[in-house]
């Protein structure tokens, strides 16, 4: 039961008897994500080659930038030498972002990519090398529609766009994580992946997404381990209304004893939404509480939307 929502869990000990302060947060925790990460974990193929030689550089610093494209991948030189890490994330006005996430629960960054960047991206969906694992949704009832996760090294953009938006996101979940009491995060992001690898949690989690017509994705949590990192983001690679129609991003917030809240985002190409991965904190009359939220994609009508998914957290 993936869509149980949390009413039904918490409804029936009210109903027996129990006051709303006996039955508190009892029932607030996520019930999608152990199913989803057993799920997940049998997708990945064994004993894959992390460490591809004639690739982008991985390395632990900002600043790192040596690209070798010598083995014939379709494009991605031209992105690297067109992103510049500082100047993507000083696009975003972060005080903006933040105060978004706290009232909708989601916020919209403004074009970070270029329709060119974006559509150097959706060629490499079918750059087989690039992948270290590929999930028809299908298959595991995820929905309709195809995503693969990235292989180290990953694309420079990609890893770029990750480390870069990394900092000022974990500013706001180290202010989240201080009003409900919950653990910090490092300030980078390659002391986050330390942390990751020291649990086990080694396989890079950005992906690409592509939906044809009638593609969707059902609601959930992008939970891969012990470690999460409490915010994702997402770009729109393509040109809605004119790639595709439909296909909305979808967010569901479960807040505690109150019927769940749907939101709906529609990013422009280029655009980042920045969403809670698991929960946020949302101001209550007795302090902070947390409120659950799980997304996913309404049905493309027509044509193919494809869409970059970065994750910071890496994956068991
Ligand atoms: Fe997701």
């Amino acid at each position: 039961m993936n869509f149980l929502v949390n009413e039904q869990r918490w409804a029936p000990e009210l109903f027996a008897g129990s006051t709303a302060q006996q039955v508190g947060d009892l029932f607030d925790g996520d019930l999608l994500a152990p199913t989803t990460r057993s799920r997940r974990r049998t997708t990945a193929p064994p004993g894959r080659n992390r460490h591809r030689p004639g690739g982008v550089s991985v390395g632990s610093s900002p600043q790192r930038s040596t690209v070798n494209m010598t083995n014939g991948r379709i494009g991605m030189s031209d992105i690297a030498e067109a992103v510049d890490l500082r100047e993507i994330t000083e696009r975003p006005d972060w005080e903006a972002v933040e105060r978004q996430l706290d009232e909708e629960g989601f916020a919209a960054t403004g074009p970070l990519l270029s329709a060119e960047q974006c559509r150097e991206v959706v060629e490499i969906f079918d750059d087989d090398t690039r992948y270290r694992s590929t999930v028809t949704m299908a298959r595991h009832a995820f929905g309709e529609g195809r995503y693969r996760y990235f292989d180290d090294p990953l694309p420079e953009l990609v890893q770029q766009l990750r480390e870069g938006l990394y900092p000022p996101l974990a500013a706001i979940a180290n202010r989240w994580a201080d009003r409900l009491g919950e653990r910090a995060f490092p300030a980078t992001l390659p002391a986050l992946l330390e942390e990751c690898a020291k649990l086990g949690q080694h396989k890079p989690t950005p992906l690409v997404l592509r939906y044809g017509p009638g593609g969707y994705n059902n609601l959930h949590q992008d939970v891969y381990g012990e470690l999460t990192f409490p915010l994702q983001f997402l770009i729109m690679l393509s040109q809605p209304d004119e790639d595709f129609t439909g296909g909305e991003s979808v967010f569901v917030e479960q807040r505690p004893r109150q019927q769940s809240r749907p939101m709906v985002a529609r990013p422009r190409q280029g655009e980042a939404i920045i969403f809670p991965v698991r929960h946020r904190p949302k101001q209550g009359s007795r302090g902070h509480y947390r409120v659950q939220m799980r997304h996913g994609v309404s049905a493309v009508h027509a044509g193919e939307r494809h869409v970059l998914g970065i994750i910071f957290h890496n994956a068991r």
